[in-house]
């Protein structure tokens, strides 16, 4: 039953969030062919009906040819938020992107710059897993560091502490990009942290909110994931010690990719000062 009370509610906190520099699709149609990725990008489009798609939601299932795909779909979204870390146009040097989580080490197709992929898997660099030890054998050690949808396995309380030992492994004036999803943090985080969040939580009904639910009527998934929003956006601009280059949240929460963990509807670039 829909209640319109969780969904106003929703809007409003979603309309008062601080977006920093968000993806605009019209204006990357145009940035985006003038970047190093692009040729790397286009170089895999081999046969009709293989595409670059601007969405801004068509992000990492369709990033890379997947088996399931007919033809290369790739999603150019993503590269808004790496050129910055990788490719920059100041003249900090970037000598490898250290990739958390990097799956099929995927970056490596379109990367300008050497990338060293950490994972469980064998595509990987090196099977050393992020953990609690890490930040402490590579401090200021990476001068760029990416993680798409692997940093949130984790209580949504622990994201300034991840947003901290992501820190601490960076050279001054590396950057980072964090892609996130806030169901994957509702899935994580102790109930009575989540309730903490709002007065109202507790209309929502959790055991209904695991399951991915696509129905464009969930009012609960659209408060909740607004909720995980307005703390990450409260903790990321506060943070001391950084400058926050990109903050980004995909509010739809029916858009059926982001039922799963590998698409980040949170989006942040940070440099550390
Ligand atoms: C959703 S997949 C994303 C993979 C890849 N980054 C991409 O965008 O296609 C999440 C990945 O994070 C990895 N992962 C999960 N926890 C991790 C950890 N503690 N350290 C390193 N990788 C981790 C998983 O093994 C998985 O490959």
């Amino acid at each position: 039953m829909a209640n319109t009370h969780l969904r106003q509610k929703a809007h409003s906190i979603l309309e008062n969030l601080t977006l920093v520099n968000p993806y605009n699709e019209q204006e990357w149609k145009t940035q985006f062919p003038q970047t190093t990725f692009y040729s790397a990008v286009n170089d895999l489009l081999t046969v009709d009906g293989d595409c670059i798609i601007y969405n801004k939601d068509s992000y990492q299932y369709d990033t890379v040819p997947r088996q399931r795909w007919w033809n290369r779909c790739i999603s150019a979204a993503m590269f808004y938020y790496m050129h910055p870390v990788m490719c920059r146009e100041d003249d900090y040097q970037v000598d490898c992107v250290h990739d958390m989580g990097c799956g099929t080490n995927f970056m490596k197709l379109f990367s300008p710059v050497p990338v060293f992929g950490y994972d469980k898997h064998s595509w990987a660099d090196s099977n050393e897993m992020w953990s609690p030890e890490f930040p402490n054998q590579h401090t200021e050690e990476f001068s760029a560091f990416v993680a798409n949808g692997s940093l949130h396995f984790e209580q949504l309380y622990n994201f300034s502490g991840t947003v901290r030992n992501v820190v601490q492994c960076l050279k001054p004036g590396a950057r980072a990009y964090l892609s996130l999803n806030s169901r994957m943090y509702t899935q994580y985080t102790d109930r009575d942290f989540m309730y903490s969040l709002d007065e109202d939580i507790e209309q929502v009904d959790y055991e209904f909110l695991q399951p991915a639910s696509n129905d464009p009527d969930h009012d609960e998934l659209l408060f909740t994931q607004s909720l995980v929003f307005r703390y990450i956006q409260e903790q990321i601009l506060n943070y001391s010690g950084i400058r926050v280059l990109i903050l980004d949240f995909i509010n739809d929460p029916t858009v059926p990719n982001f039922s799963g963990s590998i698409d980040g509807n949170i989006r942040i670039v940070f440099q550390k000062l």
